[in-house]
C-alpha cells in the first residue's frame, strides 16, 4: 500500500481512540472522581489484548509513514496549511513516542495505574509543569492543526459560506480552545487537590 494511503488508514483507528481519550481529560472539569468513573467505562475497550495491540500497532505505522512523508515532502516554499502538516506531524511523532513509553513504564515498570493521578502529576507541580503544560497543549493543538490540514487540502466544497481554507482555520481554532479548557480542567484547584503522587 503506498505510504500516504498506509498514513491514512492507521489514523482512522487512532482518530477514534484520541476522541474518546481527549472527551475522557475533558470530564476532569467535573473532578477527579468524574475522570476516574469515564476513563473507567472506557478502559475495556481500549485497553483489552486486541484493540490495545491494534492501536499501538497503528500508532508504529502512523509515526514510521508520517516520518516518511515528512521526508518526502520537503519541497522549499510549503506555507500555510501544508507546512503546519509536516511540522504537527514531527511534533506528534516525538509526542507519542515520549507519552506511550511514559505510560507503558508506569504501567508495566513503577507498577501504577496509569490514571488521573499520574496524567495531572507533571501538570501540577513545579517546576515539571512549565515542561508539561506546553508538552501536552502543542499536543492536543497540533492533532487538530494535523486534521484542519488535511481538510483544507481534500475539502473542495464550501460550507455556511465558508471557504475550505475557512473551514480549516475553524478546525485549528477549536483546537486551540480545547487545548486551552483541558489544561484548565486538568490544572485547576480540584485536580491540584486530588493530587496524589
Ligand atoms: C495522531 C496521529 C496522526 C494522524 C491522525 C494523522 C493523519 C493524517 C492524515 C489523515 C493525513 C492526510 C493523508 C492523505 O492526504 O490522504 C496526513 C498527512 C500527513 N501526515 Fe499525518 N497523521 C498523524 C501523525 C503523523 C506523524 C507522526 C507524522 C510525522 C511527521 C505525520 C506527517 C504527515 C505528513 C508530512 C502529511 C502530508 C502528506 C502530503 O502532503 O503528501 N503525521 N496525516
Ligand atoms: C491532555 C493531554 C493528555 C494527557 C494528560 C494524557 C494522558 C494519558 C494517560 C493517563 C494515559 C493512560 C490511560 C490508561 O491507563 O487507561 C494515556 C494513554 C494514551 N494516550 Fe494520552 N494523554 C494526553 C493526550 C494525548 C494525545 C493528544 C494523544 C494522541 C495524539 C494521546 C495518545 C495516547 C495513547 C495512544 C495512549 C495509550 C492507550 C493505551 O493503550 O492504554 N494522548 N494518555
Amino acid at each position: 500500500m503506498p505510504t500516504k494511503k498506509l498514513h491514512h488508514f492507521s489514523s482512522l483507528f487512532i482518530a477514534l481512540f484520541v476522541a474518546l481519550h481527549l472527551f475522557n481529560h475533558l470530564c476532569s472539569l467535573g473532578g477527579a472522581a468524574q475522570h476516574i468513573a469515564v476513563m473507567e467505562t472506557l478502559r475495556p475497550f481500549y485497553r483489552n489484548v486486541f484493540a490495545e495491540g491494534l492501536l499501538l500497532a497503528a500508532v508504529a505505522v502512523q509515526v514510521v509513514s508520517g516520518i516518511r512523508l515528512f521526508r518526502a515532502t520537503r519541497v522549499p516554499r510549503r506555507k500555510g496549511f501544508a507546512a503546519l502538516q509536516r511540522w504537527s506531524g514531527l511534533y506528534l511523532a516525538m509526542f507519542l513516542l515520549i507519552h506511550l513509553s511514559a505510560v507503558m513504564a508506569g504501567r508495566y515498570v513503577l507498577n501504577l495505574d496509569t490514571n488521573f493521578y499520574f496524567g495531572v502529576a507533571g501538570l501540577n507541580s513545579f517546576p515539571f509543569n512549565l515542561f508539561f503544560i506546553p508538552y501536552y497543549g502543542l499536543a492536543v493543538t497540533a492533532f487538530f492543526a494535523h486534521i484542519a490540514a488535511m481538510h483544507q487540502q481534500k475539502m473542495r466544497q464550501s460550507i455556511l459560506g465558508l471557504s475550505p481554507g475557512a473551514q480549516a482555520k475553524a478546525i485549528l481554532f477549536i483546537g486551540i480552545l480545547l487545548t486551552i479548557v483541558l489544561m484548565y480542567g486538568l490544572t485547576n484547584g480540584s485536580s491540584r487537590r486530588h493530587m496524589r503522587y
